[in-house]
């Protein structure tokens, strides 16, 4: 039985350039989630999408001789392929685009018009076309040639003069509201800091937002005013919504179960427009903000943004070339702090995968099923209890560390500590490892073979016992690691003849100590990660 819904966003990408590590960051991020709350008994939603609106798409689309909707068109393979790739199980690909998503834009605003929050007013101003953001005059920087520049991408801004006529949101109504909001609702905004950065903004006082553009025509238009189109974040940010049924005759009842929901991911350029503009107008509607905003880091590159337009982007699709997706997604997952920037480098890759991946787990597991094969016959093995039991089970470190694993990984994935989770789940991998060095297999496998009737049966009881703790071990770390690196546990759990890590639906219960079926087949295979040398990537690390 599900336990509920758990429902939560990435951003809904910009179609102006293929996914690069940055954007997958998050949404791999988001799939972990995913993945982990189905085994958890969840119901999940998981909205991603594309970002289609506005200027910059209408000119990039001019520039190549298309309309805005074929070019975004012919983007959207290289997200779905992108995703598919990595093994994303969103469960909506929202595009603004779309007729439900106007349909959603055109309700919510309606909605705010009838209720009195917009008003028809001149903006004067700059506007930056690249991030699509305004801009107070005392925010922006100047470059060599003294013009003025976006604080955040250093382009020249545009002077939005008076004369075009926009529609207006009433966001300075909720300084208050929105400063109660964030007291009374401490996870609002996670991590600490960027929770602070949006307090003492707020604090600093809130401008009414421009929400219409009448200068061109590349968006949805305002029901109550036809000659505007949504700015794109007051589109956008509602692509949320119809990615769990608002406004769609065919999904009744969805969005009820669904919002609030538990979280969106974005990174921490965007908090603003999530833990501001978003709430203030939710509050306008009358609906609950969603419960956590968590604006994670930046990934750096030689201590830069990794961005497209800086070309210091890596594409997914290397990455999964030389580290298959697997180690991928593990790397990302365990190695930067979600919340923290983190600095990307194809040595510290190396280490990582080699390390934590070819040493330890794959090591592990190829070191058992190869005893298994030797000494059992490939045979998941029978203990004696009589026998074994007693020393045996009173003194076994693997089982005392899986009894008290669910409660810390299920700690670390609910607050997306991805890095305390997998490190929760490393301890018993490596104390797997330790244990097949001092409990020595190949030692006990000689005393079976002792003329002494008493060692011989002693010997074999051991053996038996210290193989299926190790095999139980591998069962339930390959659980635990399902999330993030589902292929590799899936092939494990195959090579045990097992059923499926996705098809679990309570992992408390399937990590419980002791259920992998005697009898059981178990073949080796192939290493699940070869090791990697460094000197010898096929891959350019700029
Ligand atoms: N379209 C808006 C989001 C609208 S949500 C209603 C947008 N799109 S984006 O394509 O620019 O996506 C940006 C997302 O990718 C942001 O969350 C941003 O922080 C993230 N990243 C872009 N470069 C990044 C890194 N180098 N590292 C980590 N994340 C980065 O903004």
């Amino acid at each position: 039985m599900s336990k509920g819904t758990y429902t939560f966003t990435t951003p809904i990408y910009y179609v102006n350039a293929a996914p690069h590590l940055g954007t997958a960051y998050t949404t791999i991020a988001a799939d972990t989630v995913a993945r982990y709350q189905r085994m958890n008994g969840y119901d999940v939603g998981f909205v991603t999408g594309m970002d289609e609106h506005g200027q910059k798409v209408a000119d990039t689309a001019a520039g190549k001789g298309m309309t805005p909707q074929e070019w975004c068109d012919s983007m959207e393979p290289a997200f779905r392929d992108t995703w598919d790739l990595l093994n994303i199980t969103y469960t909506d690909f929202v595009r603004t685009s779309s007729e439900r998503q106007t349909r959603t834009v055109q309700k919510f605003w309606n909605d705010l018009y009838e209720k009195g929050y917009l008003y028809k007013g001149s903006y004067e101003g700059w506007y930056c076309v690249h991030e699509e953001t305004y801009y107070a005059e005392s925010d922006l920087e100047k470059n060599e040639d003294g013009e003025f520049v976006c604080p955040d991408c250093k382009r020249p801004v545009q002077l939005m003069a008076s004369g075009e006529e926009n529609w207006f949101f009433k966001l300075s109504e909720f300084q208050q509201p929105l400063l109660d909001f964030y007291e009374s609702h401490p996870d609002f905004i996670r991590p600490e800091t960027r929770r602070n950065e949006i307090v003492t903004f707020v604090e600093g006082g809130l401008k009414d937002l421009s929400i219409s553009r009448s200068t061109f025509d590349w968006g949805v238009p305002l029901p109550f005013d036809e000659g505007h189109v949504a700015y794109v974040w007051a589109d956008a940010l509602l692509a949320y919504f119809t990615g769990i049924g608002y406004a769609d005759p065919e999904r009744e009842g969805e969005f009820e179960t669904r919002w609030p929901m538990q979280y969106h991911f974005v990174g921490k350029d965007i908090t603003r427009f999530h833990c501001v503009i978003w709430p203030a107008m939710l509050l306008a509607a009358g609906l609950e903000p969603a419960h956590t905003v968590f604006g994670h880091g930046f990934l750096l590159t030689k201590g830069e943004k990794m961005s497209k337009s800086k070309g210091n982007a890596l594409s997914p699709q290397d990455m999964v070339r030389v580290f298959g997706v697997d180690a991928y997604r593990y790397y990302f997952m365990s190695d930067v702090q979600f919340g923290h920037d983190g600095s990307i480098s194809m040595e510290r890759m190396v280490q990582v995968y080699n390390n934590e991946l070819a040493n330890t787990w794959g090591n592990l597991v190829n070191r058992v099923f190869n005893m298994t094969k030797k000494y059992f016959g490939g045979i998941v093995p029978a203990v004696n209890p009589d026998l074994a039991g007693g020393p045996m089970k009173e003194s076994n470190p693997l089982r005392d560390i899986v009894d008290g694993l669910y409660a810390e990984y299920d700690r670390c994935m609910s607050e997306v500590d991805f890095t305390g989770a997998v490190a929760a789940v490393q301890k018993l991998a490596q104390a797997a490892n330790l244990y097949v060095d001092e409990m020595a297999p190949w030692a006990l496998a000689k005393g079976c073979k002792s003329e002494v009737d008493a060692e011989r049966v002693e010997a074999g009881a051991k053996l038996s016992a210290v193989m299926f703790n190790l095999l139980e071990a591998i069962r339930i770390i390959a659980l635990y690691l399902a999330p993030l690196a589902p292929n590799t546990s899936a092939e494990v759990w195959r090579r045990l003849e097992l059923g499926a890590p996705v098809d679990v639906t309570d992992i408390e219960a399937a990590t419980a100590w002791g259920q992998l079926p005697v009898g059981n087949h178990v073949e080796v295979g192939d290493p699940l990660f070869p090791r990697l040398d460094v000197d010898e990537l096929d891959l350019d690390a700029e």
